[in-house]
């Protein structure tokens, strides 16, 4: 075998063109597209003879022939597979290039490889442009297997991994599919704040936005170098300023010269401003502002409470019930201290509004969203979920094929407890089913993975367990929410039609123990030109769960943030 890789004849070389065979260079950066090569239909094999430069991160590498030359597989992120890449020894030198993690960017010869060779085409390389070189005793991702949660300690490093980029492949294939789906449909991409005076969900899991603790410090270390004055200190500039008053006062009595007087002005003007200085520095006390026992925050950052937002939903309904159609998506954030693989600290959220629309409309928008999504992945990211298939999950393209193609199921919350307390008699759920209560995670997954095998859309949930701005229904016990629950995840989305009546969205307010002083804005959308309107969010990093079949959450987004932990 080793004979047939030898390096090519020098005329074999300079025969080769760049006519037809040509691949075009990416546009911004100084080579080809792995994918570009071995993405093609033919696996590249019509590229045969043409001089490409490529770039890309060593995923194994031997030397061979007795070190004659080397294989390497290389890897851009373009695609999941790797270009099978030759270099002869006369070349560079082989040892700085096969250690896993080594950046290459290199030029050479495509080559249809010798029969029996999984490859349809290989890079035999005439010039090494760059080498990243690493050294394999101190790289922390050697080539072996490693966990997942073994990476989590190296989010730097690890999207060079197979799974890590084949997840930030179909994360940005979803993002990509989001904003062609509304703006297929109408909707306009509204950016919501991430810093908010109002809790969204009325949930107080917010994290709080604020600068009174670094100015608490930067005082404390400002007193510590520059002690404040004393009583003393400044009573005497106290008196200093009398004395020179009375100096002015004297001079002007006494008709002096308008230059003496001058001169003492002046010099009053300096004992006063001293004199303030000193006040204001005796004044100065170190720690967070109080007043009546509790935080000042008309002295912080934004002179009252803020946080970082935990839905952009409040917002974007401005846009909404003036422009009708719109989306927002952004990062959220919830300081809930749950350390489940379904939960982040700081997640991403596709929030859709939807004017003039009802319950109906929204359930129908989330359904055929998700399965929007779902086709998307099968028709543009099918190498990626293969990976996942192979690997993690291997029903995962079965599932975004029954997810694109099945009617999701709907039932009311009352029907969903029915069948729960009716399953409750052969098994044992954790939490107890009765009507009234919020459904776990163990009740939404045997609806949607056992009972009916689908996505089911459950709404209009008891009004006491959801939040204040959904519409009560006319029984007064419900309110028109709606969950989609998904195989392997449970909630994906959670949604709305939103209550558009002024008196009773305010009663629900004060009802829920909310202040009124904080949504007087919300409450002013009800109170000119109200309109019927709906809306849901969907949680980013559960779609990529359920599409990709991993196992915890914190492996799908770039750099997780969770109690504890918020690296980089
Ligand atoms: O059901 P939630 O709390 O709904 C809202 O925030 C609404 N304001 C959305 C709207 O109507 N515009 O959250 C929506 C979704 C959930 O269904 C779940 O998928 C996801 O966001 N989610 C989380 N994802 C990761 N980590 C967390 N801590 C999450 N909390 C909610
Ligand atoms: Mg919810």
């Amino acid at each position: 075998m080793s004979a047939a890789y030898a390096s090519p004849p020098a005329d074999e070389i300079a025969a080769v063109t760049l006519t037809d065979a040509a691949v075009e260079e990416a546009e911004f950066s100084q080579r080809v597209l792995i994918r570009s090569i071995i993405g093609r239909s033919d696996g590249g094999a019509g590229l045969s003879g043409a001089t490409v430069r490529v770039g890309g991160w060593v995923k194994t590498g031997r030397e061979q022939g007795k070190g004659s030359f080397a294989f390497l597989e290389l890897n851009d992120g373009s695609c999941p597979a790797n270009l099978q890449v030759i270099v002869d020894a006369a070349v560079a030198p082989l040892a700085q290039l096969v250690a896993t993690g080594t950046c290459v960017h290199v030029e050479g010869l495509l080559k249809v490889p010798p029969e029996g060779t999984k490859q349809k085409i290989e890079l035999r390389v005439q010039k090494v442009l760059d080498i990243g070189a690493v050294d394999p005793a101190k790289y922390p991702l050697p080539k072996t297997r490693l966990t997942l949660e073994f990476l989590r300690d190296y989010v730097h490093l690890r999207p060079r991994t197979n799974t890590i980029s084949a997840i930030a492949r179909i994360r940005n294939a979803l993002a990509y599919a989001t904003h062609t789906f509304f703006q297929k449909h109408g909707f306009l991409y509204i950016h919501t704040p991430i810093i908010t005076t109002s809790d969204c969900e009325g949930a107080g899991e917010m994290f709080q936005v604020t600068t009174l603790i670094n100015d608490a410090e930067k005082l404390e270390t400002e007193l510590i170098k520059n002690p404040p004055p004393s009583e003393a200190d400044v009573e005497a500039a106290k008196l200093l300023v009398t004395e020179k008053g009375e100096a002015v006062a004297q001079l002007k009595s006494a008709k002096e010269s308008k230059g003496k007087i001058s001169a003492a002005v002046a010099e009053l003007t300096k004992a006063k401003e001293n004199f303030s200085k000193l006040e204001e520095r005796f004044k100065l006390e170190p720690g967070i502002p109080k007043k009546d026992g509790k935080i000042d925050y008309s002295r912080d950052f934004f002179a009252r409470q803020a946080f970082l937002t935990v839905s952009g939903q409040l917002q974007v309904e401005t846009f909404a019930c003036a422009l009708s159609s719109v989306y927002t998506f952004g990062p959220t954030f919830r300081a809930e201290h749950s350390h489940t693989s379904r939960h982040l600290a700081e997640f991403w959220m596709v929030e859709p509004e939807i004017a003039f629309a009802d319950i109906e409309d929204d359930m129908k928008c989330a359904e055929a969203y998700v399965k929007f999504l779902c086709q998307w992945l099968l028709d543009n990211c099918l190498d990626d979920m293969e990976f996942m298939v192979k690997n993690f999950d291997k029903s995962a393209i079965d599932r975004l094929r029954m997810v694109a193609s099945t009617d999701f199921v709907r039932l009311s919350y009352t029907e969903a407890v029915a069948i729960l307390e009716e399953a409750s008699k052969e098994r044992q759920f954790e939490n107890k089913v009765e009507w009234g209560i919020d459904l776990a995670s163990e009740h939404e997954r045997y609806l949607t993975e056992v009972k009916f095998q689908s996505p089911v859309i459950v709404y209009n949930y008891p009004k006491g367990i959801k939040a204040f701005y959904m519409k009560v229904n006319a029984d007064n016990k419900t309110v028109a929410a709606m969950d989609v629950l998904v195989p392997k995840v449970g909630e994906l989305i959670g949604g709305s039609q939103r209550e558009e009546r002024y008196e009773v969205i305010k009663e629900r307010i004060l009802e829920m123990g909310l202040p009124l002083e904080p949504y007087e804005w919300y409450l002013d959308l009800r109170r000119y030109g109200t309109v019927k309107h709906s809306g849901f969010g969907l949680g980013f990093e559960r779609m990529i769960l359920f599409a990709t079949g991993l196992e915890n959450i914190r492996d799908v987004i770039p750099f997780p943030r969770y109690p504890g932990r918020a690296d980089l």
